[in-house]
């Protein structure tokens, strides 16, 4: 049983005993159930106490539970509720750290509510593509007001139990207490009140029973629901909540609990809400890696050394600085260091300006950051990261001299984004020791970490690096060593895709437009003029020698041979005006383009956009799979989170993996079947993926 029941002289109190923030799961709400009977059989009580043990009041659902037949089982969320408001009894709900969905729907049930300062107050469902589904759109307007009840259900966010309770009028909480530690006593204190208030009889409050109403009903819920709508385009949860807390203004309690449980049920079933559950869990799931366990002692990391004050280095610098961590960067000349620390500055400034950053904070981060252009300065570092120029000489340069300056224990990482972490590893005479940490551009932005795993990193460093990619708030995925490691290897199949279809017929804007209309951040043109052409180039180069029979559009080479690398040189796939970033379609590309279709000898077809979707996507899906084959990805969550979080994949989609299994893998597979006959594609590369082949013979999905 995870509730415990203990009577403190004439009232009985009912601890939830469920970590880490009391889930309401079936044994927690089997034990408040037979706590609320057990304390209405006893004669010596008189009051009932509901509260949380540990770190929350509660969180609200077991997400262990989830799509688990316990989620639903008897009691559920509803009986418990139902069975609060029916105690003959008076119930307290005891309120501190955390009362969110669920459990601030259990603690509306209750007759009386007592709340701690510093409390999160939420019903988050509507992140996960659900409205609260246990009355919280229907008794929250009743104690707070429509408007305030309907800001927080749309958006989710949590807001502190001190704010909520200035709100005039409000009736959410009976009284607060002076703390946390004093809020046991205070709740006793309470329920003794109320139990001698009582003890004529007189009929326990419930909050269904308070009356619920807007002023300007209609035009209200109107003007929210469409300034909802255009703020939630893709996310179906948002105006429902409107709908539902609407519903709570205009028909009896009951009636509106009914409402609000259709709504719930059917949002359940929509592949946005299947989404956003998968990326909860998905989330949660890549910091577990299937041979390192959790327990697996870790390195201790108080101080970061960068090598290279560049583009990437900077801003890994920030990512430390922001969480407190002292970092040291070393240059090779004083004036690469000055204009990198001068970078740093400008992006701090730039969001003091905005008010985003306070100055003081400002200030100690800078205090924080040290610079060197020497080896000597930088061998007590815990981490050093290096982000050096991209070739292989440098990178054995730089990790020979980390091996000989680097006290014993300390972890050397590289943000090489294509080069051999093994090989990397091989320099020093640590290779346990050595470990890749990919992050995107800009580094202090961009939420995902790659944490690339080679063939000799020790797990105690592995599990040190995911442990400081959380701290520094990073979405990390751990990758094997590949060429591109799991991202990057991925959109290489799509860019290619994406020069067949040029080749084949399209423009790069409408290209653009299809994969923008899918829900992708950016299309693959725009996406190489913001990147530089150049680099791709590079690459390209590099595999014509490697693998001469890979097949590629020669469109983006042209391109680059005409000097348009993007945005950095005012033209790419696209024209650019000075100063300014929009995309104009431009004359001389597609005269290009043309130009070299003739000389192909094809003749430009229409496209559809279900077509560039598709084989831009599967493309994405069979790489994945053979990454997933290779164990280059432990698991197809992880590749969902990659793309999620640093490839701009529309996230109501749940990445491409969860993507594949709404369409069915079946489905896929039969359309890769057709790409691989049409001529100008790449045949060889859309035989399914032996894994994806073996999901659809066995009809199973990724996830
Ligand atoms: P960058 O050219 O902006 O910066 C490199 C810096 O390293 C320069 O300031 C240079 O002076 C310094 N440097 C070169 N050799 C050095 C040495 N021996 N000792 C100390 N400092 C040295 O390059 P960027 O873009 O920051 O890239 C750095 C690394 O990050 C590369 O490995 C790159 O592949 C990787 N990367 C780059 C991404 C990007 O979008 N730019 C994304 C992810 C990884």
């Amino acid at each position: 049983m995870t509730a415990e029941y203990k009577v403190h002289g004439d009232v009985a109190v009912i601890t939830l005993t469920n970590p880490p923030v009391n889930g309401l799961g079936l044994s927690t709400r089997i034990g408040i159930t037979e706590g609320l009977e057990k304390a209405n059989n006893d004669t010596t009580v008189k009051a009932i106490v509901i509260t949380g043990g540990g770190k929350a009041f509660s969180g609200g659902a077991d997400i262990r539970e989830f799509g688990s037949p316990k989620a639903i089982q008897e009691p559920n969320l509803l009986s418990v509720i139902r069975a609060c408001e029916n105690s003959a009894k008076p119930v307290v709900a005891a309120i501190h750290s955390v009362a969110m969905g669920g459990g601030l729907e259990l603690a509306l049930g209750c007759h009386y509510r007592i709340a701690a300062p510093g409390t999160s107050i939420a019903l988050p469902e509507v992140k996960l593509g659900l409205i609260p589904g246990a009355g919280g759109t229907q008794r929250l307007p009743r104690v707070i007001g429509v408007e305030p009840a309907l800001n927080m259900i749309v958006s989710g966010e949590a807001i502190k139990s001190e704010m909520l309770a200035m709100l005039p009028g409000q009736k959410l909480f009976d009284a607060m207490a002076q703390s946390a530690e004093s809020l046991p006593e205070e709740a006793l204190g309470l329920a003794r009140k109320v139990a001698a208030a009582h003890a004529d009889g007189s009929p326990l409050p419930l909050v269904r029973n308070l009356p619920c109403k807007h002023p300007q009903g209609d035009a209200y819920f109107q003007f929210t629901r469409n300034m909802v709508k255009g703020m939630a385009k893709n996310l179906p949860a948002p105006v429902k909540c409107v709908d539902a807390v609407e519903a709570a203004t205009k028909k009896k309690f009951e009636d509106g609990m009914l409402v609000e449980r259709d709504i719930f049920m059917n949002l359940m079933l929509t592949p946005e809400s299947r989404a956003l559950r998968h990326i909860f869990m998905a989330d949660r799931a890549a910091s577990k890696i299937p041979d390192v366990p959790a327990d697996t002692p870790k390195r201790d990391i108080q101080s970061i050394a960068v090598i290279g004050a560049g583009t990437m280095g900077g801003g890994i610098s920030m990512n430390f600085l922001n969480a407190g961590i002292p970092v040291k960067i070393l240059e090779m000349k004083q004036d690469a260091l000055d204009r990198g620390v001068a970078t740093i500055r400008k992006n701090y400034e730039a969001q003091v300006k905005k008010g985003k950053l306070k100055q003081e904070k400002y200030d100690e981060r800078m205090a924080l950051l040290s610079t060197t252009l020497s080896y000597d300065d930088i061998g007590q570092a815990d981490l050093v990261i290096e982000a050096v120029f991209e070739e292989m000489g440098v990178k054995e340069a730089v990790f020979k001299k980390l091996d000989e300056v680097m006290k014993p224990g300390a972890i050397l990482a590289s943000n090489t984004s294509t080069l051999d972490v093994n090989k990397i590893a091989s320099f020093t005479k640590r290779p346990q020791d050595v470990i890749g940490m990919h992050f995107f551009s800009p580094a202090n932005v961009m939420k995902l970490l790659e944490v690339v795993r080679g063939a000799q990193t020790g797990k105690d460093v592995l599990a040190t690096v995911m442990a400081i990619g959380k701290k520094i708030r990073k979405t990390s995925v751990v990758s094997g060593v590949c060429d591109g490691f799991i991202g990057n290897r991925m959109i290489e199949q799509y860019s290619r895709q994406a020069g067949f279809l040029i080749e084949e017929g399209c423009t790069p804007a409408q290209v653009d437009k299809a994969v923008e209309k899918f829900g992708f951040a950016m299309g693959p043109f725009r996406m190489g003029d913001l990147a530089g052409n150049d680099i791709g180039w590079a690459i390209r180069k590099r595999r014509y020698t490697e693998k001469p029979d890979l097949k590629y559009s020669k469109t983006a080479d042209l391109l680059c041979e005409m000097g348009r690398y993007g945005q950095k040189t005012g033209a790419g796939w696209y024209d650019y005006q000075a100063g300014k970033r929009d995309a104009i379609p431009s004359p001389v590309v597609v005269e290009m383009i043309e130009k070299h279709r003739a000389a192909l000898g094809i003749t430009a077809r229409k496209i559809s956009d279900e077509e560039i979707v598709q084989r831009l996507v599967f493309s994405l899906v069979n790489e994945a799979a053979h990454i997933l084959e290779e164990g280059i990805a432990s698991k197809a969550s992880d590749i969902d989170m990659v793309y999620i979080t640093g490839y701009g994949f529309p996230f109501w989609r749940g990445g491409p993996m969860n993507y594949a299994d709404t369409v069915g893998l079946f489905n896929v597979a039969e359309a890769m079947k057709r790409f691989a006959k049409n001529p100008h594609d790449d045949a060889q590369f859309w035989q399914p993926a032996p894994l994806l082949a073996r999901l659809v013979a066995e009809g199973k999905t990724f996830n």
